[in-house]
C-alpha cells in the first residue's frame, strides 16, 4: 500500500512509519517541522524510521492549499494518515488562533485534496480531549462538543470537518481518538516524559492534581490500532484508541517513585483547560478492528524509563 502519513516526523507519525515499514507498505511523510517542541529531536525520529527502511519526505506546511492541493495531484495514495497537528492543551489557551490554522485550516486543506484525488481511505487522528468532562468509561457516541479547551474545540471541529468531506467525496473514513498516548520518543511536554527527563535531572516534578486520571497508552498498542483501522476497517467510523484502564496520578506517582524513590514532587493547582479523566470505552474498536491493547502501565513506564535513561545519559 502506498501510504502518507502527515507529521510523520512526531512521536506517533515516526513509530508508525516504521511499523508499516516493516509491513512493506510505500512511505511518504509530510512534516513541516514545527518548533512546539525541539526539531532536533524530530530529526532523530527520521534516523529512527531510516534503520528500518527508505521513506520519501516532503518538507512543507500543509496549512498551505496550493502546495497541499499540487502533492496530492503528484502522487497517487492508498491511504492518507492526517496524524500533524499541533497538540498540547495548555498552549492552546495562550495561542487559541494557531489551532485553527493547524488543527482545523491543514485538516481541511488534506481533506479537500485527498477527495479531489480520488484517496480512497482518510484517517484522522483526534484526541480524548473531544469529550470534555465525563466520568466513566466514553463510547464513541457521547462527544457532545462540551469540550474545556482551544485545542480540543479545533480537533472536535476538524471532525466534523471530516465527516463532512467524507460525504462529499466518498472517502472511507478512520476517526481515531488516541487517549494520553506515551512510551519511548514520547513527546517531551506530556507528563510521563516530562516526568522521567525532571526526575533523571534532578529536578522537581509538579503535579495539577494527584486526583486527576488519565487512560494512559502505550505507543506500540497505538500504532496497532491504526494499522488495523487501515486494513480491518469496511466502513467509515469513529473509534476510542485507548488503553482502557486508568490510573491516578497519584498511582502514576507511585510507580515513579519505585523506580525513583528519590523523585521530588511538588503539588499545584488543577489547571483550567484540562479535564479531570479520560476513560476510554474500547469495545467498538476491540469488536470492529481486533484491537486488544497488550502494555499495561506497569510494562509501559518500564519501557519508557529504560528508553529515557539511554537517551538522556
Ligand atoms: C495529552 C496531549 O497533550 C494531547 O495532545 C492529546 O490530545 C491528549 O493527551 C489525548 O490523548 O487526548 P493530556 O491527557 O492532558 O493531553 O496529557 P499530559 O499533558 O501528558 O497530562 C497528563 C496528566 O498529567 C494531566 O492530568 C495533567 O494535568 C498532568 N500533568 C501534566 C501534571 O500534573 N504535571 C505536568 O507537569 C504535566
Amino acid at each position: 500500500m502506498k501510504v502518507l502519513i502527515t507529521g510523520g516526523a512526531g512521536f506517533i507519525g515516526s513509530h508508525l512509519a516504521k511499523y508499516l515499514l516493516e509491513e512493506n507498505h510505500h512511505i511518504t511523510i509530510i512534516d513541516t517541522f514545527s518548533d512546539y517542541y525541539d526539531v532536533t529531536r524530530k530529526k532523530e525520529h527520521l534516523e529512527q524510521i531510516q534503520t528500518i527502511g527508505e521513506f520519501y519526505l516532503e518538507t512543507f506546511d500543509l496549512r498551505d492549499e496550493v502546495k497541499t492541493l499540487r502533492h496530492f495531484r503528484e502522487n497517487s495514495y492508498d491511504a492518507v494518515i492526517h496524524l500533524a497537528a499541533l497538540p498540547g492543551v495548555q498552549y492552546s489557551i495562550t495561542h487559541p488562533h494557531e489551532y485553527i490554522d493547524h488543527d482545523i485550516k491543514a485538516v481541511v486543506n488534506v481533506l479537500r485534496a485527498a477527495g479531489e484525488t480520488g484517496v480512497p481511505h482518510v484517517v484522522f487522528g483526534s484526541s480524548s480531549s473531544v469529550y470534555g468532562d465525563v466520568e466513566g468509561p466514553v463510547r464513541e457516541d457521547q462527544a457532545e462538543g462540551k469540550v474545556k479547551s482551544p485545542y480540543a474545540a479545533a480537533k472536535s471541529g476538524a471532525e466534523s470537518f471530516c465527516h463532512a468531506y467524507s460525504s462529499l467525496y466518498g472517502f472511507k473514513l478512520s476517526i481515531l481518538r488516541f487517549f494520553t498516548v506515551y512510551g519511548p520518543w514520547g513527546r517531551p511536554d506530556m507528563a510521563i516524559p516530562l516526568f522521567i527527563k525532571k526526575i533523571l535531572n534532578g529536578e522537581k516534578i509538579e503535579i495539577y492534581g494527584r486526583d486527576q486520571s488519565r487512560d494512559f497508552t502505550y505507543i506500540d498498542d497505538i500504532v496497532r490500532g491504526i494499522f488495523l483501522s487501515l486494513h480491518q476497517q469496511t466502513e467509515s467510523e469513529v473509534f476510542n484508541l485507548g488503553n482502557g484502564q486508568p490510573i491516578e496520578l497519584q498511582r502514576l506517582i507511585d510507580l515513579l517513585v519505585d523506580h525513583f524513590p528519590d523523585a521530588k514532587i511538588v503539588d499545584r493547582p488543577f489547571r483550567k483547560g484540562d479535564v479531570k479523566h479520560t476513560w476510554s470505552d474500547i469495545h467498538k474498536a476491540q469488536e470492529q478492528l481486533g484491537y486488544h491493547p497488550e502494555i499495561d502501565i506497569n510494562e509501559g513506564l518500564r519501557r519508557t524509563i529504560a528508553w529515557a535513561k539511554k537517551y538522556y545519559e
